[in-house]
C-alpha cells in the first residue's frame, strides 16, 4: 500500500478497515506492506521513487494507493516521479474508471437516476502526451517554442482496444463500445485509433456495436444522455479529462475510483481525487472512493463475492446515511463513514 500524501493516509485507513471486514466475512486474508512514498519522504530524504521499489512492487498481487501530491513540492515532480512512473514502469496500460451513480446520491444532472448513469471509461494509460516527448527551444526569449508531442503506437492502441472490446462483451449491458477521439483535428493519432477500432471490431467482435464520438461532443452527451453509454474507450489525455466530468455526474471525486491495470501483471487501484491538502488531518474527507478502489482490487484478485459485498455496502451507505459526498458535508467524519461501510460488510 502507498497511502501517500495529504488525505491519502486517512482514506487508505478506512479502505483497509473495510478490506479487513471483508476478509473476516468472506474467509480470505490479505497480507499488507506499507510504502512511505510521497511528499513527506521526498522532503526528508530527497527520494522520489528509489530504484529498489519497482522490482518489489512487481512481486505483489496488487497495489492500493491513496494520493500523491504535496503543497510544498513543485507540482508535477511527485505526480510524474511516483504516479506516472508507476503507470509506465509497471506497464499499467489500462486506466479503468467506472462511472456509477449510487442510490441516494445527489446528482447534479436533472432527473437522472442510478440506472441512467452506469458506464465504464477505459482510458489508455501509457501513451499520448503523457510520455514526456517534446521540448522547449529559445526558452525565456520572445520566440520561446514549446512542444509536447502526442504519440501512439499501434501496439498501445491495439492492446487497449482489445481490453475494451472484451470488457464490453463480458459486461453484456448494451454491448456497445464507443471510441472517443478527435479525428477532425488529430488526423494522425485518432486516425490510427479509428482504423484499429473498426478493424478489430470487424474481425473479432462482430457482436459488439461500435460508436464514435469526438471528445467535445461526448462531453455534451455525457451530461445530456449518460444512459446511452456502456463502455467508452479513449486515449490518455481525453480519458483524464472526461473522467473528471464523469465523476461529477456520479456525485464527485468523493466516490470515484479507478484501477490502473496490467492484465498480465500487478495492478494499482486508487481513488480518483487528489491529496486535497486543505482537508488533510481533519477527518472530513470522503473515504468512499478509496473503499470503492479496494472493491475493484478485490474483484481483480478474484474475490468477486467480497467485491460485490463491499459495493453493496457502499450503496447501502449512500442510500441510507451519506447523501452529500463532498468533504466536510457528509454529516459523518471520515472514520465514521469507514465504520458504516465496514459494519455493513461484516453483516
Ligand atoms: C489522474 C490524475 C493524474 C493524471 C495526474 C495527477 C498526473 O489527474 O489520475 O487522473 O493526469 O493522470
Ligand atoms: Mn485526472
Amino acid at each position: 500500500m502507498v497511502p501517500g500524501d495529504g488525505t491519502g493516509p486517512e482514506v487508505i485507513r478506512e479502505a483497509v478497515k473495510v478490506l479487513q471486514a471483508a476478509e473476516a466475512r468472506y474467509g480470505f486474508s490479505l497480507a499488507r506492506t506499507d510504502y512511505d512514498l510521497g511528499g513527506a519522504r521526498y522532503l526528508k530524504t530527497g527520494e522520489i521513487l528509489p530504484p529498489s521499489v519497482l522490482p518489489e512492487f512487481r512481486k505483489f498481487d496488487s497495489i492500493l494507493l491513496g494520493a500523491i501530491g504535496h503543497p510544498e513540492v513543485k507540482p508535477g515532480l511527485l505526480e510524474k516521479g511516483v504516479l506516472l512512473e508507476m503507470r509506465f514502469a509497471l506497464d499499467l496500460y489500462i486506466n479503468l474508471r467506472p462511472v456509477k451513480l449510487h442510490p441516494g446520491v445527489e446528482c447534479p444532472l436533472k432527473d437522472k437516476r442510478p440506472e441512467d448513469i452506469d458506464y465504464i471509461v477505459v482510458r489508455e494509460n501509457t501513451g499520448d502526451v503523457y510520455t514526456g516527448a517534446g521540448g522547449v527551444m529559445m526558452k525565456g526569449t520572445p520566440h520561446e517554442t514549446a512542444m509536447q508531442i502526442q504519440s501512439y503506437t499501434r501496439h498501445q492502441v491495439d492492446r487497449c482496444l482489445r481490453y475494451a472490446f472484451e470488457l464490453t462483451r463480458r459486461r453484456g449491458k448494451r454491448k456497445t463500445l464507443a471510441l472517443c477521439g478527435k479525428t477532425n483535428v488529430l488526423t494522425y493519432v485518432y486516425d490510427l485509433w479509428e482504423r484499429a477500432f473498426h478493424e478489430m471490431g470487424e474481425r473479432d467482435y462482430r457482436d459488439v456495436k461500435r460508436e464514435y464520438y469526438h471528445v467535445d461532443a461526448i462531453c455534451m452527451w455525457m451530461i445530456k444522455n449518460p444512459e446511452s453509454f456502456d463502455v467508452i474507450v479513449t486515449g490518455n489525455m481525453f480519458g483524464d479529462i472526461i473522467t473528471d466530468l464523469a465523476a461529477i455526474t456520479q456525485g464527485g471525486l468523493g466516490i470515484a475510483a479507478g484501477g490502473n491495470i496490467n492484465p498480465e501483471g500487478v495492478s494499482m487501484f486508487e481513488p480518483m481525487g487528489g491529496s486535497a491538502p486543505k482537508y488533510a488531518g481533519k477527518n472530513v474527507i470522503n473515504p468512499l472512493a478509496a473503499i470503492a478502489a479496494g472493491a475493484m482490487m478485490l474483484d481483480t484478485l478474484g474475490e468477486r463475492e467480497a467485491a460485490r459485498g463491499v459495493e453493496d455496502a457502499i450503496a447501502w451507505v449512500t442510500s441510507n446515511k451519506v447523501r452529500n459526498l463532498a468533504a466536510g458535508q457528509m454529516g459523518y467524519s471520515t472514520t465514521e463513514v469507514g465504520d458504516l461501510v465496514a459494519r455493513r460488510v461484516a453483516g
